[in-house]
């Protein structure tokens, strides 16, 4: 399903990601207390909705060679546990950071853009509400500068 005003929403984060410095270490602050990790389900919500992500994101027929190497299960774990930990769940993120891991793949702003798009569509297909999807997408959103690198 089409939606342009979430679409918009998320264009106008990665816009401000542009703009904000990072907020500790990692580049990103994570959230304040739980509630946003609550709304996702906690991490049996998350695990299911990185599961169904990192599939998403094998067979996406524009950004899908990206990810030919990747196995989706070893994906979905570490953006669950990313996700988990930001979204102020009692998780520990022990993956590499976004830097490093995006470091050699030579990801552009179309291709971020189209990434975030396969997300709103996993989230919409698993039926999460408007503000919850975009609250998400405004903890990923400052990652931008260390993921794109053309
Ligand atoms: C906010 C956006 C993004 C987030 C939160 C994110 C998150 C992650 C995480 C957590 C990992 C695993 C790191 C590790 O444990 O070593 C990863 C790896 C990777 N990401 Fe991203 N990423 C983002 C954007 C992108 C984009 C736009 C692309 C390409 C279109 C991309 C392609 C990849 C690839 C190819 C890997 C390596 C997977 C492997 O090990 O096989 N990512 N990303």
């Amino acid at each position: 399903m089409r939606r342009p005003f979430l679409r918009l929403a998320g264009a106008l984060l990665l816009g401000a990601a542009g703009a904000a410095g990072p907020a500790h270490a990692a580049g990103v602050a994570p959230a304040a207390d739980d509630s946003l990790y609550r709304a996702l389900g906690g991490q049996a919500g998350i695990a299911a909705l990185m599961s169904d992500f990192a599939q998403r994101l094998k067979q996406d027929p524009v950004i899908g060679h990206f990810f030919d190497h990747t196995v989706a299960r070893g994906l979905a774990d570490s953006l669950a546990e990313q996700v988990g930990a930001l979204s102020g769940g009692p998780v520990v993120y022990r993956g590499a950071r976004m830097d490093k891991a995006h470091a050699d793949l030579g990801i552009g702003r179309a291709d971020f853009n189209r990434l975030v798009e396969v997300l709103q569509d996993t989230m919409d297909a698993r039926g999460l509400p408007f503000h919850t999807q975009n609250e998400l997408l405004a903890l990923l959103a400052p990652m931008y500068r260390q993921i794109v690198t053309r």
